[in-house]
């Protein structure tokens, strides 16, 4: 027998113990399998001294909780915001450190670290075969004003101590294991969400449109790039890009940020689906004056057509009669900002959500629809309605979501499977990848709020979970 067919043998029989859960693993041992030896030498499983593959190796799974508490409490103290709270705004000086931090964390985990163009993060395990698509896994660490210190950070710290796990138990991956830290997943600087997972899910226009995108202090996207060390020479972010088919898995860990699973006392989540987000900014233009001398049958306030507008969102959000729809005008300026000024000018962004494209997108013709009608009745300009983003749901992939069942079960950990309502880097993976997620209860399910937070005994089940599924899709 060549040593290649041992291989293959070995591999075929591995995947199908952990696929499909440990009456396999018995079975194998009983028939005395001779590939077993090779098994053994290849993953590093002590599995010829053992009644059961998968309880061994589970119970070898050893997360250092107390070392992940205080890299995830070092890492939010890089904050432009007094603890508790979080704020880390894109290739700001505090977001540079940050990602300095996680990059010597993936150095000292025995990865190899590359970034691309705009500072997606890349830290490489290199399995046995390394000419086969990786599994990835990963999230962000950039955080929005006055949140949270776990948003995003879960699935890297956590992520980055999942392949230290599977280090420990000498685990050896078929697939390389990729952690990968995507830019700015949070929308704060630029108004664009996820953008380093949609620039690898290889969207052309947003790649063109950065070359003219600015923040709110007028700093163009590229200026601040190349601030913080990354698009160095180049204009052209195309090189982001990856081809579909990069990686054969990607899984995602990440607070669950609703309350479900905390209430139900149920330890992990398995998403099945994605929520559809869409942002659309509107702007509406009057007169201004006088809050004194302009009477007021003579206004044309801008101020109130956009409150107006808010109350329409939320009118259009129920009339659905889903749940699951859900709409928020998160930001609301006036101009010029004075107590006895007629805003002349005002300025909404609006995030509006399902699970349902189709009732999501009829909120966002109704919304435009008031809009207009607004600007009309109040005399004022409607000046701009933008869709900045209008994103279709994503489905997890139906072996990772196995892979994240049958982990939870094998570490005797109840678990749900459920959909995500917040969006995720992983919803512009599911473009090039097969996808998949796993949530941990969080307190109270609040989020991008300083009161975020999970309990080191949920963190440490969902480092589990993850390494689990990362070894068992590894070897798939
Ligand atoms: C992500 O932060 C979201 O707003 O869902
Ligand atoms: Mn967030
Ligand atoms: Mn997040």
């Amino acid at each position: 027998m060549s040593s290649r067919f041992c291989h293959c043998s070995f591999l075929h029989l591995l995947i199908g113990l952990f696929i499909f859960g440990s009456t396999s693993a018995i079975s194998a041992h009983e028939n005395e399998d001779p590939t077993i030896k090779t098994m053994e030498a290849f993953s590093g499983y002590p599995i010829h001294e053992s009644n059961s593959l998968i309880s061994d190796f589970v119970s070898s799974l050893s997360v250092e909780t107390q070392t992940l508490q205080n890299q995830i409490d070092e890492l939010s103290t890089f904050s432009d915001s007094p603890a508790p709270s979080v704020t880390r705004i894109l290739y700001s000086e505090k977001d540079v450190l940050a990602r300095r931090y996680i990059k010597n964390l993936m150095g000292l985990a025995g990865l190899s670290v590359r970034e691309d163009a705009v500072g997606n993060i890349f830290g490489r395990w290199i399995g046995d075969e390394p000419e086969l698509p990786p599994v990835a896994t990963g999230s962000h660490i950039d955080a929005i004003p006055y949140s949270g210190k776990y948003d995003g950070v879960i699935g890297v710290l956590g992520a980055i101590e999942a392949i230290n796990v599977l280090k420990r138990s000498g685990f050896k991956p078929k697939r390389s294991l990729e952690v990968i830290m995507f830019t700015s997943e949070e929308p704060t600087r630029f108004g664009i969400s996820c953008l380093g997972s949609r620039l690898l899910a290889g969207i052309e226009t947003l790649a063109n449109n950065l070359k003219s995108t600015v923040d709110g202090q007028n700093i163009s996207f590229l200026d601040a790039a190349r601030s913080a060390g990354y698009a160095n020479d180049q204009d052209d972010l195309s090189s982001v890009f990856l081809k579909k088919g990069s990686y054969s898995a990607f899984i995602e860990l990440h607070i669950e940020q609703g309350p479900i699973l905390e209430e139900e006392g149920i330890s992990i989540g398995v998403v099945t689906a994605i929520a559809a987000p869409a942002s659309i900014t509107v702007d509406f233009e009057g007169n201004g004056g006088h809050a004194g001398a302009a009477l007021m049958p003579t206004r044309n306030d801008a101020g109130l057509a956009a409150a107006e507008l808010a109350l329409a969102v939320e009118k259009h959000v129920l009339e659905s009669g889903s749940i699951d729809t859900v709409g928020t005008v998160g930001i609301l300026e006036l101009h010029p900002g004075a107590i006895n000024s007629i805003p002349s000018r005002s300025h909404l962004e609006i995030d509006t959500r399902d699970i349902d494209e189709k009732r999501r997108n009829t909120v966002i013709e109704k919304t435009h629809q008031s809009a207009t009608t607004i600007a009309n009745k109040r005399r004022v300009k409607l000046s701009e309605f933008k869709i900045i983003n209008q994103d279709p749901p994503a489905l997890s992939d139906k072996l990772i979501i196995e892979a994240a069942e049958a982990a939870s079960k094998e570490l005797n950990l109840t678990y749900k499977k459920m959909i995500s309502r917040a969006y995720h880097d992983s919803l512009f993976m599911a473009r090039i990848s097969p996808m998949g997620m796993i949530f941990i209860p969080c307190y109270k399910g609040y989020s991008h709020k300083p009161e975020e937070f999970s309990s080191r005994e949920d963190i440490t089940n969902g480092v589990k979970v993850l390494a689990l599924a990362l070894a068992k899709l590894s070897l798939n």
